[in-house]
């Protein structure tokens, strides 16, 4: 079943996913050469319990940290370690929380430094394809459109989307129905509906799609050890479409651009056509 939303449980979860949004945009500034992603989930763990939330991934299913930080290689659940950045690498940031009974969700892929041109390419891409599935959401729309909008923008760019993880339903749990894949045709799975939330999240390789856990049985590789990149929002369907409930108002000019001249009004008007960020 997939839960419909009424707007005080949208405005909850607008709450912590603003949260989340604005520590993942610190932790973001303090990525550079030298500091460990133990220090990135410290600081995370920190800000967090500051705002009275809990971190949503500690202790889910044993995973032992705040944030997910996957470098390079790595697709998506490595575990924060005392690994320092250097120049060049790629991280991802996935991080959870829960406040108020409600969690949200979110995860960018950062730069450390100068990056080849291959990697400023997978990151651009692979942004990019998250709005491709962004753009499809609206009542009417079904599931698979995302992932088919996903893989298309992925693979016309060379690039290649991973099977083995999908986004979400979110809410009450971190995991809700339904699954979002990222790849696969279009006009499947249920229909979106107004006060729905989903996590929407394509990791995408630059080389071939195939992904191996470690034995720590978390973290995620690419097989062909390429670089991989991941970057989430969380959603909620609105009447016209939907509002972004991890986009922060300093971002919403970017997300216009990315969403190819679409609409993004931060104006509290339920009327508005368009993709809505939060303001
Ligand atoms: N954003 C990821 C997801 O929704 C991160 C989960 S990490 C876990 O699956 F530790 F909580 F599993
Ligand atoms: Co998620």
């Amino acid at each position: 079943m997939i839960v419909c939303r009424s707007q005080s449980e949208i405005d909850k979860l607008r709450r912590v996913n603003q949260l989340v949004a604005r520590i993942l945009a610190e932790l973001r500034q303090v990525v550079q050469p030298g500091i460990t992603t133990a220090d990135i989930d410290e600081l995370a763990e920190r800000r967090v319990r500051e705002a009275g939330a809990e971190p949503a991934f500690k202790g889910y299913h044993g995973y032992p940290a705040t944030v997910c930080a996957s470098v390079n290689e790595q697709v998506v659940h490595g575990i924060p370690s005392n690994r320092p950045l250097v120049t060049g690498d790629i991280v991802s940031i996935d991080m959870g929380a829960k406040l108020d009974g409600f969690f949200g969700d979110c995860a960018v892929t950062v730069p450390v430094g100068a990056v080849s041109p291959q990697a400023t390419e997978l990151l651009r891409v692979t942004e990019e394809a998250l709005f491709r599935g962004i753009d499809c959401v609206r009542p009417g729309a079904r599931v698979s459109d995302i992932g088919a909008a996903v893989q298309q923008h992925v693979e016309a760019q060379g690039f290649s989307v991973v099977r083995e993880f999908v986004g979400h339903g979110i809410g009450t749990a971190l995991h809700e129905e339904p699954q979002v894949a990222n790849y696969g045709p279009a006009g499947h799975g249920p229909r979106l509906s107004e006060g729905m939330l989903i996590a929407i999240e394509p990791m995408v390789n630059a080389g071939k799609p195939a992904v191996k856990v470690l034995s720590d049985g978390w973290t995620a590789v690419t097989k062909d050890k390429s670089l991989s990149a991941h970057f989430e929002h969380t959603v909620v369907v609105t009447r016209d479409r939907c509002e972004i409930l991890t986009l922060l108002p300093s971002d919403e000019a970017r997300a216009r651009q990315l969403l190819a001249g679409r609409v993004v009004s931060g104006g509290d008007s339920p009327e508005t056509e368009g993709v809505r960020a939060h303001t």
